[in-house]
């Protein structure tokens, strides 16, 4: 028995010699010394020996289990360490290597001449105001002289809320608002979102407008002419014409609306402008005096002018693009070419 305890010390400390893994080590401990193993597949024949030969094999016995233990013991460490290294080496980060810039983005094109409008108001002494896309009926028709018949109501154009409540259709309710909070000289511009029932190439259900509103002692129809002409001509470039025609809103009067040369054709009559030489770009026109009488203004005192303007369409116009739903539609080939 003692030589078959030796046999098999030896043969196991060769064998674990041999033994790659852990997994695999842990499998040779079980084989070797586990309930089922080896040493006590050995360990059973103590039975046959005499009471004398007992406490000796049974004491080389368990030197044999410790030696085995230990020596199992001391490759798990060595492989504990080994694949500890490993790992250690594949997280191993390179500092050598260039590292990843930041993707720069653009400006979205409408923001750009949202903020080139907004830029040319602000030098000639323009303040910015804003007002809710969620407005109330009053401020958006009534108090704009806009009776409860007019067609501009109709459920055709507006998107309504609940009684009393809608998206506002325009920015000039925000000239109501202004005006209840403050007193003339007033110089406000009011860029924002706006809403109306209407979709196809040049019109989209949301769309950006920026309103202007100016109110003071004396203001002239002339003042007007002179602000959006400098306007025009900052945005479009020095050499742009510009025209004035009457038209109708029921919050001016006279009201008007400004045309530019058509930047297309260069106003000798192309698609863009119809044959006829000029684009529509804005609306216009002296407050109305019952615009007025809603925010307590004396309008035997007070002169004012407004003008509302489209900002896709002044973005369209600029660039060429005709199609309103290119900017919606987050198309990186055709934000890439405003970066
Ligand atoms: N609110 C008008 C529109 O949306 C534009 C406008 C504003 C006209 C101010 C005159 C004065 O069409």
């Amino acid at each position: 028995m003692k030589k078959l305890l030796e046999d098999m010390k030896e043969r196991a400390l060769k064998e674990l010699d041999a033994v790659k893994g852990t997994q695999e080590l842990r499998n040779f401990r079980v084989k070797l010394l586990g309930r089922k193993g080896e040493l006590k597949a050995i360990l059973t024949g103590m039975g046959r020996l005499s009471p004398e030969e007992r406490p000796l094999v049974g004491q080389i016995a368990n030197q044999v289990k410790v030696i085995l233990e230990k020596a199992i013991d001391e490759r798990e460490e060595f492989f504990r360490q080994k694949e500890e290294e490993e790992r250690l080496a594949l997280e191993r980060v390179d500092i050598t290597l260039p590292g990843r810039g930041p993707e720069l983005g653009g400006v979205h094109p409408l923001t750009r001449v949202l903020r080139e409008i907004e830029e040319v108001f602000i030098s000639m002494g323009f303040q910015v105001a804003q007002g809710p896309e969620i407005e109330m009926d009053y401020y958006n028709f009534e108090a704009l002289n806009i009776p409860s018949h007019h067609p501009a109501r109709d459920m055709q154009d507006t998107f309504y809320v609940s009684g009393g409540i809608l998206l506002r259709t325009h920015t000039s309710p925000v000239q109501i608002r202004v005006m209840e909070k403050v007193r003339p000289p007033i110089r406000v511009i009011s860029p924002g979102k706006v809403y109306r029932r209407d979709a196809d190439v040049s019109h989209t259900p949301m769309f950006h407008q920026v309103e202007g509103l100016l109110v003071d002692e004396i203001t002239t129809f002339g003042d007007l002419k002179g602000v959006l002409e400098e306007f025009a001509l900052r945005v479009f470039g020095p050499r742009t014409l510009v025209r004035f025609r009457p038209s109708y809103f029921p919050f001016t009067e006279p009201s008007a609306e400004m045309d530019i040369g058509c930047v297309i054709c260069g106003g000798k009559g192309c698609r863009v402008c119809k044959g006829s030489g000029w684009l529509e770009i804005l609306g216009c026109g002296m407050v109305d005096p019952a615009v007025f009488s809603f925010v307590d203004y004396d309008s035997q005192r007070y002169r004012g002018f407004a003008f509302g303007l489209g900002v896709e369409r002044i973005t369209m116009l600029k660039y060429g693009i005709d199609d309103i739903r290119l900017f919606y539609e987050n198309d990186l080939r055709f934000l890439r070419q405003f970066m």
